[in-house]
């Protein structure tokens, strides 16, 4: 199948067992895949689906991509650096409120130059006509828009975790392992749309879970299975059923806030392993399996992969949550 796609990431990601926390939680070992290495600026999960995203861009002779995310969107960073980068134009539209410090991922949106829409929450319960008005500005003007749904999470975007699935492939074969279970966090459900699909089409033969960090499970069930539906009619493909296995529950106070312990388990995270996890996706999703590896849920697993899908700039505009006791003034050396 010729399927346009443009190399961003640096393929193929680390994949390393986190040999402390696995001995401390006294359970299965767990194994962390580095998508947070993709890239430096334009790391994270996003830049898998922005290959094929961008390079069906690339193909229709665009000039300007437009997407949508909330203001810190590590895909509309991605998005707007990916841009620069390729000499394109970019329009975010984000929701919220224009910040009046720029930090984290908002700050780098407007490094690399892209133009900015905020819209309310209302606006965003229809982005069609959002990015149609902005789309029909860019027409105006003789370039050619091309539109991106939040997250890449459709059927073009679908392949950056179809080919994922492949890789694991490959590093499970070398590494000798059988996981059980491949976990990440669900935010638009592309990453484990194409993980589902990759599971079946490349025989991985493992369980893909997610946490949602926003929505509920019906609202995951029903995106995933339409973004799959999608997939099999564009590529004329055939795929059986498959499970979508959502673990609902660990939202807390909403999307892009946490509770205090998801704060708590980056920094352990962080202490023991020096793996940074972020509070709005990866730590919320890493805190949640805790809970479940607790609760027994994993208990007859022997290797689990947690996939760590990027996020670190997010973490910067949450630094008041983190107790500043452990870091401020001298600290002595610990047993
Ligand atoms: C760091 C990070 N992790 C996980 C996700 C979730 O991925 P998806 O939107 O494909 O469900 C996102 C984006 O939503 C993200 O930015």
């Amino acid at each position: 199948m010729d399927i346009p796609r443009i190399s961003l990431a640096r393929l193929p990601t680390p994949i390393t067992s986190l040999e402390r926390l696995s001995k401390e939680l006294g359970g299965p070992r767990i194994w962390i895949k580095r998508d947070d290495l993709t890239e430096c600026a334009a790391s994270g999960n996003k830049l898998r689906k922005l290959e094929f995203s961008v390079g069906e861009a690339q193909n229709q002779q665009a000039t300007v991509l437009i997407t949508s995310g909330g203001v810190q969107s590590n895909h509309c960073r991605a998005t707007a650096i990916v841009a620069a980068r390729l000499g394109m134009k970019c329009h975010l539209i984000l929701r919220g409120k224009p910040y009046n410090n720029l930090d984290g991922n908002l700050l780098l949106d407007y490094l690399a130059g892209t133009s900015v829409t905020f819209a309310t929450a209302e606006q965003f319960k229809t982005p069609d006509r959002l990015y149609a008005d902005i789309e029909a500005e860019y027409r105006v003007l003789g370039e050619r828009p091309f539109s991106i749904p939040i997250g890449a999470s459709d059927e073009i975007g679908l392949w950056g975790y179809i080919e994922c699935a492949r890789e694991l492939k490959c590093d499970f074969e070398r590494l000798e392992i059988e996981p059980d279970f491949v976990i990440s966090a669900a935010g638009s459900g592309g990453t484990m749309g194409g993980l589902i699909v990759g599971n079946a089409l490349h025989e991985l033969d493992t369980n893909i879970v997610a946490f949602n960090v926003c929505e509920d499970e019906a609202w995951f069930q029903h995106k995933i299975s339409r973004d799959i539906q999608s997939w099999t009619r564009r590529y004329n493909q055939e795929l059986a059923d498959q499970p979508i296995n959502i673990l609902d529950g660990y939202v807390g106070p909403g999307y892009g806030r946490a509770d205090p312990h998801v704060y708590e388990t980056i920094s352990r995270v962080a202490r023991t392993e020096g793996i940074i996890l972020d509070p709005v996706y990866t730590g919320k999703a890493f805190d949640a399996f805790l809970q479940e590896l607790a609760n027994g849920r994993f208990r007859h697993a022997s290797d689990i992969v947690f996939l760590h899908t990027g996020g670190i700039f997010g973490l910067f505009p949450h630094r008041d949550h983190f107790p500043t006791a452990q870091f401020t003034n001298e600290t002595t050396p610990q047993p």
